[in-house]
């Protein structure tokens, strides 16, 4: 076959020109701390990785998949050694998710796996509020994140000291935090909740201490799309999350426009008029059950770019069209990343302990909620409510 120059591959831009020798090419290291030549893919590695290679068939390229396998071969291999686990998020791109995610989901899958492990060690496929939730959770075990520049727009949008000071300015009024928060926010709050639970938790809490008011922060977004979906009086805060903000109602339109009879499903993240304008919101998990349950001919999930990668492996015959909004915090987790975080055991995410004793209590009060997960998705036909924003 000899050398030759490959951009594209079954009609597929490639992103790059890659040199190809004999079907295998040199793919340079992205990590300097993973040299070109440290993992390198012996037989030893294509006996242990081939079975793998058809998950991810539609993202890798065959003749990439040598520069994929020995890393992944290694990361088995350190996860075992170590007893460790990788908790993997719905974003995380296909390579991560699919071929080293031990736990994959949403955030409240995620929080609850990280209850049930008995590994030494978990490896945060996520960003920095979802390894510190696994920490509060699990103070004997080491929780390690592979970046720890992965942040995230609503949790960098509140501190503790802002609910300090709203508790003081509405006091008797339950304040109900999104766990995409740090956790000296979440040791402030009276209870956290995700967009699995957050219209469970809003009316438990306010049931038990007798109110029809609460605080939902830090996303505006979020708080708005809850009080159309329940009877209690909802004051907001003014955090939006970078990705799902990008989101318009004309947005959906004019991509129904184009894709007649698309199915939209949308994050509660998004604007309430986006929501209004979707055939169904909710979680991630929700929007790949969705997926998974009513085999929509094409569909378009209004979220991050990876969740449609992640969801169309298992859902083969469904089209996905998709609008790419990635969440720079999520893409800096990477392969390569994960292999010298589990290697050298760094980036160990910690928790104060006075703090995480209390962000504990919100955490588990969230958890022992019991909840219909159908209650979890948001009715688009209700009609929008008055939210104060503070
Ligand atoms: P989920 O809890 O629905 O997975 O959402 C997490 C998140 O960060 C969405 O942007
Ligand atoms: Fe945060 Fe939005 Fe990224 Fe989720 S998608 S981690 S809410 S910035």
């Amino acid at each position: 076959m000899g050398k030759e120059l490959v951009n594209w591959e079954n009609g597929r831009w490639i992103g790059q020109t890659l040199e190809v020798e004999n079907g295998v090419c040199a793919v340079p290291s992205r990590d300097p701390a993973v040299p070109d030549g440290v993992l390198e893919y012996t037989d030893e590695v294509k006996a242990a990785t081939d079975h793998l290679y058809d998950q991810v068939s539609d993202f890798i390229p065959k003749f990439e998949w040598p520069a994929f396998a020995p890393i992944v071969h290694a990361i088995n291999k350190l996860k075992k050694e170590k007893n460790a686990v990788i908790l993997a998020h719905n974003y995380m791109t296909p390579d991560i998710f699919s071929l080293i995610g031990d736990y994959t989901g949403d955030s409240l899958g995620l929080a609850i796996e990280a209850t049930k492990t008995d590994a030494d060690i978990i490896v945060q496929g996520g960003v920095h509020f979802m390894a510190e939730t696994s920490k509060i959770l699990c103070p004997d075990k080491r929780v390690l994140i592979p970046s720890m520049r992965a942040g995230c727009s609503l949790a960098s949008s509140i501190t503790g000291e802002d609910i300090k000071l709203i508790k003081q300015r509405y006091p008797g009024i339950p304040v109900v935090t999104y766990v995409n928060t740090s956790a000296d926010v979440k040791a402030e709050s009276d209870i956290c909740c995700t967009s699995s639970n957050a219209v469970a938790i809003v009316e438990s809490i306010c049931a038990d201490w007798g109110v029809d008011k609460v605080i939902m922060l830090p996303d505006e977004f979020l708080a708005k799309n809850v009080a159309k979906q329940t009877g209690i009086e909802v004051i907001a805060w003014h955090g939006r999350c970078e990705v799902h903000a990008r989101f318009s109602a004309q947005d959906v339109r004019d991509m129904r426009e184009a894709n007649p009879g698309v199915v939209v499903l949308a994050h509660p993240e998004c604007p309430p008029e986006v929501v209004a304008e979707s055939d169904f919101t909710g979680s991630t998990k929700a929007m790949s059950d969705y997926v998974g349950d009513h085999k929509p001919k094409n569909v378009i999930l209004l979220t991050e770019c990876s969740m449609s990668d992640n969801v169309a492996m298992a859902n083969p015959d469904v089209d996905f069209v998709r609008p790419c909004n990635l969440c720079p915090h999520m893409k800096r987790i990477t392969l390569e990343n994960i292999y010298t975080c589990l290697r050298d055991e760094v980036h160990e995410v910690l928790v104060p302990e006075d703090m995480r004793e209390k962000a504990f209590k919100a955490v588990m009060d969230m958890i022992n909620v019991k909840f219909d997960p159908v209650k979890g998705h948001f009715d688009p036909t209700l009609p929008e409510k008055d939210v104060k924003v503070i």
